[in-house]
């Protein structure tokens, strides 16, 4: 049965760009959009179901390419330490940091970690996101990192959203691996991503490429193996150095470098040759108080793509909107809403190789859309939170909340 979904402006997203249509129609057919353009040029469907939506506007489902919802604990604690002037570098060298959060989530049952996680996403969920990447990395062996990327996989299952898992087990150096970090990433390359492949729990690797994480070389042989199980990469890359982690990745053909406040303009040319999509995380660079800003003319200068999530976590970025993530990228990042928008829907789409399919409203894609009760595109970017009024349509079904 197809349904005609009709009274509706609507910013496709294709290219990059709002690429608005007015008065707009889409059909869709199952899961699929089957065609899209001006109410006035719908051809003829024969028997169809009308949707009318009331003159709102409609865009892709929003994708939030960069998360860690699944965790034990919270570190509320640290956020006041840091208020009170200690750094995010010396929490982490005292034991805090993402240490204290793998001990809190290798504390935790299954059922706990997706209670509090389901929690999180529901929050994303109502501000109009179908689809997110969820990363493990706060468990750090292999039955915990098990644990983190079966609970992702159970998200996808039981709420209305399509899940990306990422394995990030190189976050941070686990304590029984103290100074011998070489072995810790032998053991990743050996153990634990070939046996979390098999057990088909990650959809992409990654790693965090810092002097408190991981060393290029150290990276790049995490890359290898992700190369040899056929996964892509991404990485966690210059946010609090320059290390070029994001050449290395570029050179690997990543998805995406995230973070990336202290890359240089090198880095952006090899980041455009491989089409390697800068993921922006303002949430982040607002809650370390972060002055350095991703180089943004370098970025536009060579043409990389540009996504923005929330890195929503525990330690550096407790965000549970990705709409008001594209307010700060406008704000902090000086972007303008509708590459803001781009990049929480084809660009994010990009970042996690689900462009195809994804990030845009175009025939042959995947019905995902909101259908968003606002009088301009840029509202979406403009509104600091709360709950605008809006349907959510997943694989051509609408979701309730
Ligand atoms: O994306 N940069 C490393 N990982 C997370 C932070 C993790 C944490 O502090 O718990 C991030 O910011
Ligand atoms: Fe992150």
């Amino acid at each position: 049965m197809k349904t005609l979904w009709q009274n509706c402006h609507v910013a496709s997203m294709a290219n990059g760009a709002y690429s608005i249509i007015e008065d707009a129609a889409i059909v869709t057919e199952g899961a699929h959009i089957v065609w899209i353009g001006p109410r006035a040029e719908v051809p003829d469907q024969g028997d169809i179901k009308t949707v009318d939506l009331n003159g709102a506007w409609v865009t892709p489902g929003l994708i939030d390419c960069h998360t860690h919802t699944v965790f034990g604990g919270n570190r509320s604690g640290e956020f006041e330490q840091r208020l009170q002037g200690v750094s995010y570098a010396e929490i982490a060298a005292a034991g805090g940091g993402i240490a204290s959060t793998v001990r809190a989530t290798r504390a935790a049952s299954e059922e706990d970690l997706f209670a509090s996680a389901k929690r999180r996403l529901q929050q994303l969920l109502k501000d109009g996101v179908t689809t997110v990447e969820i990363k493990s990395g706060y468990g750090l062996d292999l039955a915990s990192e098990r644990k983190m990327l079966r609970v992702a996989r159970q998200l996808g299952e039981q709420l209305p959203v399509t899940v990306r898992n990422t394995c990030l087990a190189a976050h941070a150096l686990p304590p029984e691996y103290k100074d011998r970090a070489d072995d810790y990433i032998a053991h990743i390359c050996s153990d634990m991503l070939p046996a979390l492949a098999a057990e088909n729990l990650v959809d992409a690797v990654d790693a965090f490429c810092e002097y408190l994480a991981f060393s290029t070389e150290q990276v790049e042989q995490v890359f290898i193996t992700a190369g040899q199980l056929g996964l892509p990469v991404k990485l966690h890359a210059e946010q609090l150095s320059s290390m070029h982690g994001s050449s290395l990745a570029a050179r690997y053909q990543a998805l995406s470098a995230d973070h990336l406040e202290f890359m240089t303009e090198e880095d952006a040319i090899a980041m455009a040759a491989s089409d390697t999509v800068a993921v922006l995380l303002p949430g982040a660079f607002y809650f370390l108080r972060e002055t350095q800003l991703p180089p943004m003319d370098a970025l536009r200068k060579h043409g990389v793509k540009i996504a923005i999530a929330t890195d929503l976590n525990p330690g550096t970025s407790p965000g549970l909107s990705l709409r008001l993530m594209l307010n700060m990228a406008c704000t902090l990042f000086r972007m303008t809403p509708e590459e803001a928008l781009a990049g929480a829907t084809i660009h994010a789409a990009q970042a996690l190789g689900m462009a195809d399919t994804h990030g845009s409203l175009e025939a042959g894609k995947v019905a995902d859309f909101v259908a968003w009760n606002i009088e301009r595109p840029a509202d979406l970017a403009y509104w600091l939170g709360g709950d605008i009024e809006k349907r959510v349509v997943r694989h051509g079904v609408e979701s309730t909340f």
